[in-house]
């Protein structure tokens, strides 16, 4: 396995991945029903600020902004406690958990599982499973707990993740009724992207957001330009927080003066609720 998080922890794509990761639990803290998290591609949970790694131009950026729109301070703040080190997904939600929730935390890679067991410093609110993510969805879920969030974040070392979270985020939206899913893809370029988006409005499932922050145009297949996030059943009222959010954003993060942001829905906010 090549994929080394450490490297990437903390860029331009952690910032809305995890931005978008709080908000959502914030808003599911706000009732007191249990709320399982699950996290299907983990990580190791805690990563050091290496001096070659990508987090000056996301979380240092950010950090370092004389202002901050809510979601971006929001993540600041959260990673706050880690001043060597950037928290990852699990790090973030463990620290959303009241006593009544539970994290379930999937990473393949004994070695990485090890780490983010450590991490956790055995709170019982949270389980690590050293095994496939994928699979996980399926064998994991649904939880004891009435309200749910699923986080896909695979690593893209091979192109059929696109696939693969296209299916997972239509097979869990469908069988999950009420749970909020987030699946995250990067932005190379726009044909595999666009080809997601595609593939979850032909699905059928209803309130689907797409969300995008771009640092430079994605007109060059080879180069990254941002990320992405498809979220069936978002919390209400998300996609306006993030609209107003996303271009301050932007500005701060992108390069040159270039890039954007973009958040569109698939599939109308019509039906169901998100969540009970
Ligand atoms: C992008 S990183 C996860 C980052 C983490 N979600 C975060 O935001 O901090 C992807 C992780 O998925 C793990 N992984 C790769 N394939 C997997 C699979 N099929 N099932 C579970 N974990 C997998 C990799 O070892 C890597 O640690």
């Amino acid at each position: 396995m090549n994929y080394r998080h450490g490297f990437h922890a903390g860029n331009v794509a952690d910032v809305l991945k995890h931005g978008v990761l709080l908000a959502i639990l914030d808003y599911l803290a706000r009732k007191p029903g249990a709320v399982t998290v699950l996290d299907s591609h983990a990580g190791a949970g805690l990563y050091d600020r290496a001096a070659d790694g990508e987090w000056p131009a996301g979380i240092g950026r950010l950090e370092s902004a004389a202002a901050l729109p809510p979601l971006a301070a929001r993540l600041v703040a959260a990673v706050a406690p880690y001043p060597d080190s950037y928290p990852g997904s699990p790090i973030l939600a463990r620290d959303c958990l009241r006593p009544q929730d539970r994290l379930i935390a999937c990473e393949r890679d004994p070695g990485v599982a090890s780490r983010l067991r450590r991490a956790l410093a055995g709170d019982r609110r949270a389980a690590v499973h050293c095994r496939d993510g994928w699979g996980g969805l399926k064998a994991l879920l649904p939880p004891a707990t009435p309200r749910c969030l699923v986080l896909i974040d695979p690593p893209y070392e091979t192109a059929d993740d696109f696939t693969r979270l296209a299916t997972g985020l239509v097979q869990a939206g469908q069988r999950l009724s009420t749970a909020i899913l987030a699946g995250w893809y990067p932005v190379k370029g726009r044909a595999a992207a666009d080809g997601l988006a595609a593939a979850l409005y032909r699905s059928g499932l209803a309130r689907v957001l797409r969300v995008e922050l771009l640092v430079e145009p994605a007109d060059d297949p080879r180069r990254l330009a941002g990320s992405g996030l498809i979220l069936v059943r978002p919390p209400f009222g998300l996609a306006a927080a993030l609209a107003a959010d996303l271009p301050a954003i932007v500005d701060t993060l992108g390069r040159r003066g270039t890039g954007g942001a973009r958040v569109d829905w698939l599939s109308g906010e019509t039906a169901a609720p998100s969540e009970e």
